[in-house]
């Protein structure tokens, strides 16, 4: 840590309060805060780690008009749900607050008014959406039209779900509120912006200063202010009756936007947690601020709450902001929706106790630098051959031995080889391997050499065979077991960040104080006849049925969530006379076979009426060569030829196709009244 500062704020994003907790947010977010926090802890650094649930905005009035319940409702059920959650998988976060609550609402009311008063916002009227049967202005999300690019017609106010553009309510067509079902109207409103435009050169000013933050980050900052027209007012107060009251004079029926109250959110827990001292993390050059988040969130944290608490002139303002990138599961986005995610309440009912195998794995492949993938067979390789293989197998030899040999007692080294020599040396550098990429928020490295120190412990045991030489050279032995003592003592401390509950079991296992035996520190030697404890199972293999179980799980709540594919709407207008030139008749079907090599096709010998022809059709998947010899089909027979695997085809045979992509014949339904060769018209 940088040594002008003598605290550390860390703050974790306050997750909307309108769902569980998936391993999406644990890998992106929480999970490397707490490492950080915990090592931090560990060193014996002033820190405190900020949390709360977001329980302010669109995404919970949404939700809570999904379940048919009130906002406060929503946010009381997963306020709770989302605490327990974080707090079994060990987020040590001092504090665990709420945006709903008074200190909060107090609080950013107070920012506000403050930027207010000294002339920080402009007001602008602009025209929004209206529902006049809701009697309410329409956030984007509560309106939904046909989109103007692919013409899907349930896009959203600000998003095209099918094709992925971005819109402008007002881009939709046919827009329809979702409150009412009923057609918005453009009306008026008043709203106070924060004039990024003209804070644009002082934020610029104090991104450059940052060019040390994690590259993805820094790289987004610089490509919101410099692309186009750089940045641009953004509206800090909403027409929604969900949130804080705006504090001024003329402002009935509006709230705090809630990405400019949610970041206030960490302030007011703080004061929460501190209500003496809370300026001490805030308000003093001293301290340092850092904030984990996702990448979703990192133009709010590195632009807009930096130019608030600019504005607002009382602050620091955050010192780094290690976003991290998004974690995707077997393949694909994680998705609340189509629940095609790892919640961690259901993980921690069918892995009951093995939180650390999911840390260990999310943080081992954690998307710190790009998108990453989570695979349940991944998770297992890392369980049963690093987590039991490795650093299990060593501690319990370690411990087992120590039993066996000298009834728990810490023998004493006294004559070291050379191969003990460089063992140990090895071992008094894994302190700064692992710090070192700690403090630069490089948390997959880190955890790698941790497993590297009890691959030495290991290799180191399977070298010297105790267990063998226990016949021939008892001193030896002693010697040995000492060193692997040491390399447990050690394994136990520098694990604490990461795995937590597993570091707590070595501490017990070796019967010492965690408190009294830190990170850093130089010698951490278990005295000589020191009594060791009792080991348990530190590691459980996880077989495959388990992962075979939790693939199903995936496939089942797939085929659940896939929704029934939409029609697709109507093509562009055309004329008879167009239809008029497409010469479709019906034909007989004389010979079929397959078109080698290839999966799809078949080639027909089609009697037309007119002449007997060959057509390659894409019909292999559907059709079976010996089921459709005599069936009469639709033939667009003046289509120009063209040739397909080197087949000239002579037509084009007419088939309908469901919304699932399954072809089947267009068809005469009376046989003794469509002779071959019949006008389709
Ligand atoms: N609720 C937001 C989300 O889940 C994060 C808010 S972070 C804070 O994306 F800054 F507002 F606290
Ligand atoms: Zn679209």
């Amino acid at each position: 840590m940088p040594n002008s500062f003598k605290r550390t704020l860390v703050t974790a994003a306050l997750p909307y309060a309108n769902g569980p907790v998936h391993i999406g947010h644990l890998a992106g977010c929480y999970l490397p805060a707490d490492i950080y926090v915990r090592y931090l802890r560990s060193i014996g650094s002033d820190v405190k780690f900020i949390c709360g649930s977001d329980e302010h905005g669109v995404p919970i009035t949404i939700k809570a008009k999904k379940e048919g319940i009130t906002p406060q409702q929503v946010v009381d059920k997963y306020h709770k749900i989302m605490g327990d959650a974080f707090n079994e998988f060990g987020i040590s976060f001092d504090i665990y607050s709420r945006t709903s609550n008074k200190t909060h609402h107090q609080t950013a009311s107070d920012f506000f008014k403050t930027l207010y008063d000294k002339g920080g916002f402009t007001e602008q009227v602009t025209e929004q959406y209206y529902d006049e049967e809701a009697k309410q202005f329409l956030a984007d999300r509560y309106i939904t039209g046909t989109c103007p690019k692919c013409a899907n017609p349930n896009a959203y106010g600000d998003q095209c779900e099918k094709c992925g553009s971005t819109l402008n309510a007002t881009d939709l067509i046919d827009a329809r509120s979702t409150l009412s079902g009923s057609k918005p109207v453009l009306k008026q409103t008043k709203n106070w912006f924060l004039p990024l435009d003209k804070l644009q050169p002082k934020i610029k000013a104090y991104i450059d200063l940052h060019s040390n933050w994690k590259p993805n980050v820094y790289g987004q900052c610089k490509s919101w202010i410099e692309s186009g027209d750089g940045l641009q007012p953004r509206a800090m107060t909403r027409d929604l009756d969900w949130g804080v009251k705006v504090p001024v004079a003329g402002a009935d029926g509006k709230v705090l936007y809630v990405w400019f109250d949610a970041p206030i959110g960490y302030i007011s827990a703080t004061k929460e947690l501190l209500p003496n001292n809370w300026k001490d993390y805030w308000q003093n050059k001293e301290s340092r601020l850092i904030h984990f988040i996702g990448k979703d969130n990192i133009v709010f944290h590195c632009i807009i709450f930096p130019a608030m608490l600019m504005e607002h002139g009382e602050f620091v303002l955050p010192d780094n902001v290690p976003a991290n990138e998004f974690l995707n599961l077997e393949g694909e986005k994680i998705s609340t929706s189509r629940n095609w995610a790892v919640w961690l309440h259901e993980y921690l009912q069918e892995f009951k106790g093995q939180q650390d195998v999911l840390r260990y794995m999310l943080c081992s492949n954690a998307p710190e630098t790009k998108d990453n993938d989570f695979t349940w067979k991944d998770l297992q390789t890392k369980n049963n051959s690093e987590l039991v293989a490795i650093l299990g197998n060593f501690v319990n030899r370690t411990v087992v031995l120590t039993h066996k040999f000298y009834n728990g007692k810490v023998p004493a080294a006294e004559k070291f080889s050379k191969e003990d020599m460089i063992v140990l040396e090895e071992l008094a550098k894994f302190p700064s391997k692992i710090s070192e990429p700690l403090e630069h928020f490089k948390f997959r490295e880190a955890i790698s050499e941790l497993m590297n120190l009890a691959r030495l412990g290991n290799k180191y045991l399977a070298d010297t065979e105790p267990w063998k030489l226990i016949k021939t050279d008892e001193e030896r032995v002693k010697t040995i077991m000492n060193i692997a003592l040491q390399i447990t003592t050690n394994l136990a401390i520098l694990s604490e960040p990461f795995l937590p509950f597993t570091s707590k079991k070595l501490f017990s296992f070796l019967n010492i104080n965690p408190l009294t035996w830190l990170f850093a520190k130089k010698t951490n030697n278990l005295p000589t006849n020191h009594v060791i404890g009792k080991e348990e199972l530190l590691f459980a293999k996880i077989e495959d049925e388990q992962i075979q179980l939790q693939l199903q799980k995936l496939e089942n709540s797939k085929k659940e969530n896939t929704p029934a594919p939409s029609i697709p709407p109507q093509k562009v207008e055309t004329t008879f006379d167009e239809f008029s030139k497409m010469d479709i008749r019906v034909g007989t079907i004389l010979e079929a076979e397959r078109v080698p090599k290839t999966d799809k096709l078949l080639k027909l010998k089609i009697d037309t009426g007119i002449d007997v022809r060959t057509v390659v059709s894409g019909i292999a998947e559907w059709y079976k060569p010996e089921d459709i010899i005599g069936v009469q089909v639709s033939i667009l027979a003046n289509l120009a030829p063209r040739k397909i695997k080197g087949i000239e085809s002579q037509g084009m045979i007419l088939m309908a196709e469901n919304t699932q992509g399954e072809l089947s014949f267009v068809v005469p339904t009376k046989k003794d009244k469509t002779n071959n060769g019949s006008i389709v018209k």
